[in-house]
């Protein structure tokens, strides 16, 4: 039997296979699917302190290989997400984990805080790179001083390992890792959404009120997979690669360029539970070629 689980150096999870957030909801939605137990976390959708109604419609956009998304972290605040994990930890032992926004600095400590003290979460991932919450898609994860700070400020005050999401619109991704690294980031994960653009010709107009939106799903996995190679050669923390998964050929390709684990996302919207067909084809393709555990194959590409 292959075993599927992965070594972060902080914790070892079950699989490789975390729900992206912003994805799967609040986790309880996916319930009715397959048991989430199956996977390395589920990942809540971003959070800040109070509710936020997000940008106004159209938030999606199809493309031919992908999603544009303009969401604009919608979300219930801090208040109600705790109540939806304590009614996941009810139901699951899966691992949670908490995406973390704020509007400023301060804010992104007072709710990396608030989740830090929860006992049902395992981890904190630190959301410093959506590119909707501002035109033109400016984010902390832009400027590797400011991710350092932040970083920085946020580790001061958590008592839970931290994941810091890396944003693939930057000159280099690399110097911004690695500013995260050092600061105190126990993990990386990379990469959020790329910005892109869609365009309504009747009405000459962009789909998006916000004008650029943020393309994901298979389209940009061989994007994702280069940054993720980049920053794994360089970083000594884990990489979890997020980029077009979906299926367990994709995730070992991830693995072999060097992540620790990935994250699912789009999928999750087309194919409810893709999470459980990903982890029998991960099994299939481990048998296939005879790999015992992950650790085997990651970062084995041969150049
Ligand atoms: O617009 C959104 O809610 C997207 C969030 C993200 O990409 O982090």
């Amino acid at each position: 039997m292959a075993d599927l689980s992965v070594d972060l150096g902080f914790r070892t999870l079950k699989s490789p296979l975390i729900a992206a957030s912003g994805t799967f909801g609040y986790g309880e939605e996916f319930l009715p699917f397959f048991d989430l137990d199956i996977l390395g976390g589920v990942i809540m959708k971003g959070i800040f302190r109070e509710p936020r109604p997000g940008n106004p419609p159209p938030r999606l956009h199809e493309t031919p290989a992908g999603l544009l998304n303009s969401i604009g972290l919608a979300g219930p605040g801090s208040e109600k997400l705790q109540e939806s994990i304590r009614r996941l930890r009810a139901r699951t032992p899966v691992p949670i984990i908490v995406n973390v926004c704020g509007e400023d600095d301060d804010e992104f400590v007072a709710v990396a805080e608030t989740f830090s003290a929860m006992a049902e979460v395992a981890m904190l991932e630190l959301n410093i790179s959506c590119p909707n919450v501002r035109q033109g898609g400016a984010c902390p994860a832009q400027d590797a001083g400011h991710t350092a700070r932040l970083v920085g400020r946020v580790k001061e005050r958590i008592r839970k390992p931290l994941i810091v999401k890396l944003s693939p619109n930057v000159g280099d991704i690399v110097g911004v890792a690695l500013a995260a690294q050092d600061a105190g980031a126990d993990a990386l994960s990379l990469v959020n959404t790329f910005l892109g653009l869609a365009v309504d010709i009747d009405a000459r107009r962009p789909v998006f009120a916000n004008i650029y939106a943020g393309l994901s799903g298979p389209a940009i996995k061989p994007l994702a997979l280069r940054l993720v190679r980049e920053v794994c050669r360089k970083a000594y923390v884990p990489v979890i690669g997020i980029g077009g998964i979906s299926s367990g050929r994709d995730v070992l390709e991830y693995i072999l360029v060097g992540a620790a684990a990935v994250q699912i996302g789009t999928i999750n919207f087309r194919e409810p539970a893709a999470a459980l067909r990903i982890t029998n084809e991960i099994e299939a393709e481990m048998e296939r070629l005879k790999i015992g555990n992950l650790s085997e194959i990651r970062g084995q590409l041969q150049t």
